[in-house]
């Protein structure tokens, strides 16, 4: 290969689908957590406020099924760590999972845009730390010592992704852009598609069911503009609609 020859990057979003294999459930199918717990009871701020004792224990437990000696990183997150290291050029996993299955199969660049499973941040003074300890209302920031502010590092409905400059950015420069096992029902990672159609990237998609974000304006191969509807919006204006800013966590686009 020539010298100077950059390939094009890769973005691949994945989903819960894609660990569903491994053994830990996806939220909206017939068996997803959704039909047996309610999400506005323990994934909210308000439900936080409201009893940090039942959402912390949702957490508590849910960290110790995640990592359970059975979960382990099945074929799709092993072939996306083999991608990655055999491709000369990028290769970003964004995920939307909490679970540490991809660097478990060796992935390096993962962006964990929904949070990570293994992390707790301090709503006093946002220090995030890594931790593996259960959370209970009495516990205290290793950092400012502040009682019963601890929560796990993990983006709950109504909250803001993490990390969305950096998501932008290899959305932009990407060359192929894949989703796999995701729903395209929570936003802006259901936007991510329509982004990366700008013409440049084609977009395969691997998911059970189908995605509403995935329709045939993200495959618009004629030179006409996709209806307005299905235009992506660029990052700027995305921020400007939605209030985006990077810290602290304001309301956006709930799931
Ligand atoms: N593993 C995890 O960390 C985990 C688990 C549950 C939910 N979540 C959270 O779920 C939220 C919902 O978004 P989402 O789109 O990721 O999940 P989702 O539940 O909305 O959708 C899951 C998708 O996976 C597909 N799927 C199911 N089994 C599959 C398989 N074996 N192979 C491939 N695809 C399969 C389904 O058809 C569906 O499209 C995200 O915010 C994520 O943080 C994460
Ligand atoms: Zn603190």
């Amino acid at each position: 290969m020539h010298q100077d020859f950059l390939p094009p990057g890769i973005v691949v979003l994945t989903g819960a689908g894609i660990s569903k294999e491994s053994g830990i459930d996806t939220f909206r199918d017939k068996d997803g957590l959704w039909t047996r717990v309610n999400l506005e009871e323990v994934a909210t701020l308000s439900a936080w406020h409201r009893d940090k004792k039942k959402v912390l224990d949702f957490y508590n437990d849910t960290r110790k099924s995640l990592r359970a000696a059975h979960i382990v990183p099945n074929a799709a997150h092993k072939a996306l760590a083999h991608l990655e290291q055999k491709y000369d050029g990028e290769v970003t996993v964004v995920t939307q999972n909490i679970d540490p299955l991809h660097e478990m199969a060796g992935s390096k660049r993962v962006i964990h845009m929904h949070g990570r499973d293994g992390e707790i941040r301090c709503m006093k003074c946002g220090t995030v730390t890594a931790s593996d300890e259960d959370l209970t209302p009495a516990s205290v920031c290793p950092h400012c010592q502040a009682v019963g502010e601890l929560r796990p590092n993990i983006v709950w409905f109504g909250e803001m992704p993490m990390h969305m400059e950096e998501i932008y950015e290899v959305l932009d420069r990407c060359g192929l852009f894949m989703a796999i096992g995701t729903s395209g029902e929570v936003y802006p990672a259901g936007g991510f598609v329509l982004h990366a159609a700008t013409g440049r990237a084609p977009i395969p998609s691997s998911s059970t069911s189908s995605p509403a974000a995935i329709g045939p304006c993200s495959r618009n191969t004629s030179t006409d503009p996709p209806p307005r509807s299905c235009r992506p919006m660029s990052s700027a204006s995305w921020r400007m609609a939605s209030g985006y800013k990077e810290r602290p966590y304001p309301t956006c686009h709930l799931a």
